[in-house]
């Protein structure tokens, strides 16, 4: 997912909602899929945790409702000013507010499912964060993760090396926990939970332009040039072999997103 700072996302809400868009139309599949795994039944009640711009919780909502409802909740004032505003129409099944994952204003066993989407990787505890979506979902209900591993990003017909660098950079640098993808599932057990599901998907790069805009790699190379670790002709070999495969229309890049579901144990 993002490589943008969400810390400052206040700063930039109109970049930052554009980027979400352009990510959710891109992993549209990956996102449903996810959806499903929540398992909703009309009447469940869902917390949607990092919600951004509320999209998903909107659907999950349109899914549950009215008999159901679904909050969303994130750290964002801008964003969820706009989830606020877009769907005033729906306002008693469908809430948001302002709420810190680590501290979210809820009781134990407020919700039958909760789902966070691309959130843990920008969090330096994602253990905490998931053992407090483990305690506001009832006993047998349903905990869904969506996270990215930066680490299996992959781009073809270049300098091996220099993508290395610039990957393992985007992955411990450009996010908190830019691997926690791999970590769902140990994640969940240590938060209590059992019937662990993991599925694994994989987002194929229509060209290059959209893999950069996507994963920040034009900063991520700039910064591992001014580390030392690339040279500067290295780099702009790189860059320039990836720009000429979008003219020649052979570019190659991929990377996967795991969802895990679980069950909350009693
Ligand atoms: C990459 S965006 C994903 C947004 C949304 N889940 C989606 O699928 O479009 C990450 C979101 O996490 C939110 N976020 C970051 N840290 C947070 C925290 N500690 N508590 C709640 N939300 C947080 C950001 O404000 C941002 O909206």
């Amino acid at each position: 997912m993002s490589t943008r700072n969400w810390d400052a996302v206040d700063r930039n809400p109109e970049a930052a909602a554009q980027y979400l868009d352009v990510v959710s139309r891109a992993i549209g599949p990956i996102k449903a899929r996810s959806i499903e795994m929540l398992g909703l039944q009309p009447g469940t009640r869902v917390l949607e945790a990092g919600c951004g711009l509320g999209r998903d919780a909107e659907t999950i909502a349109d899914l549950v409702g009215p008999g159901g409802h679904v909050t969303g909740t994130d750290l964002s004032v801008e964003l969820i000013g706009r989830a606020l505003a877009r769907t005033a129409a729906k306002r008693d099944y469908l809430n948001f507010k302002v709420a810190d994952i680590y501290d979210l204003p809820f009781h134990a066993n407020s919700f039958d499912a909760a789902r966070v989407d691309r959130v843990l990787q920008h969090l330096d505890d994602p253990a905490a964060a998931v053992a407090q979506l483990a305690w506001v979902v009832r006993a047998g209900g349903r905990v869904v993760l969506l996270e990215p591993d930066w680490e299996s990003l992959v781009v073809g017909g270049v300098d091996a090396l220099v993508t290395r660098a610039v990957i393992g950079h985007i992955a411990d640098n450009r996010h908190r926990s830019g691997t926690v993808g791999r970590d769902l599932a140990a994640l969940l057990s240590d938060a209590g939970c059992h019937a662990i599901q993991i599925e694994v998907g994989n987002l194929v790069m229509p060209n290059f332009e959209t893999m950069d805009y996507l994963a920040s790699l034009g900063t991520a190379l700039r910064e591992v040039v001014e580390a030392g670790r690339v040279s500067e002709e290295a780099a702009e070999q790189w860059w320039a072999r990836l720009k000429q495969q979008d003219v020649d229309k052979c570019f190659f890049g991929t990377m996967t997103g795991t969802i895990a579901m679980a069950i909350v144990s009693g």
